[in-house]
């Protein structure tokens, strides 16, 4: 099944601090958006890359040069569960998608993503009759030991968390294009932060593929160097 990359680019970034939404600042001096687009139209296995931007935004013209086998739609929403929720149904109605297309949904705020973690989600993919059927993302089990605080407004550490067993998601996470819609269209949008978690709503058990530590996300100031390194590193 061809694997579709969608890319949800509606956010305003108000953490990241920028003059324009985060997706449009320079890293290097190249939007960041840009760098996500050219990250999968480097990989010859991703058959097309569909951008949802906000309906009023007025920079992705100026700024993005969009590769040949990508497109853009205003069909961003408040949240970004809204927004993917919003592109998928756009992308099947116009048919520029298909049911049985694989959409691997990412972040454009997750620019470093190394091609060597994509291509594992897609030989997931392509290989585990699992992830073909449950979906996939990209994760990393924590390092970290997890504390749990007091109460919400006290800071105070009252238990530590077993880290046995728990994963930090990334993306892209990918699903069947007609299994994520239906499960976002079953969902309370407003509750849901990640693709997986409505997937998991409907009882199915997406597959973990182990995803990189380079793969952050893009959320304040202090990002922007990591990522410049990250990049640059990989350039
Ligand atoms: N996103 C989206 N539509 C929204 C909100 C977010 O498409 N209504 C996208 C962002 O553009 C980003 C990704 O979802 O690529 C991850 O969201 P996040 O990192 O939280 O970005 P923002 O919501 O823009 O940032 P912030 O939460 O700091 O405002
Ligand atoms: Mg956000």
């Amino acid at each position: 099944m061809p694997h579709i990359a969608l890319i949800p680019a509606a956010g305003i970034g108000s953490r990241y601090g920028a003059a324009t939404p985060k997706q449009y600042a320079p890293l290097l001096g190249t939007p960041m958006l840009q760098h996500t687009l050219n990250l999968f139209a480097a990989n010859p296995r991703i058959a097309h890359i569909a951008v949802i931007i906000a309906p009023a935004d007025h920079w992705f013209a100026q700024a993005i040069t969009l590769p040949p086998n990508a497109s853009v739609h205003p069909q961003g929403g408040d949240t970004r569960a809204q927004s993917i929720a919003n592109g998928i149904a756009h992308l099947l109605a116009q048919r520029i998608i298909q049911p049985s297309d694989t959409l691997l949904v990412h972040d454009a705020a997750r620019c470093c993503l190394p091609q060597s973690a994509l291509n594992r989600l897609l030989d997931a993919l392509d290989n585990d009759p699992h992830a073909q059927q449950h979906g996939a993302l990209l994760a990393i089990p924590v390092a970290d030991t997890l504390k749990r605080q007091a109460a919400p407004q006290l800071a105070h550490s009252v238990q530590t968390i077993p880290r046995e067993g728990i994963w930090q998601a990334q993306t892209p996470q990918a699903f069947q294009a007609a299994l994520l819609h239906r499960a976002l269209s079953q969902s309370d949008l407003s509750q849901i932060t990640d693709d997986a978690s409505a997937v998991e709503q409907l009882g199915l058990q997406p597959a973990l593929v182990t995803g990189d530590s380079r793969n952050i996300k893009l959320t304040r100031p202090d990002d922007a160097a990591l990522a410049e390194y990250f990049l640059q590193q990989a350039a």
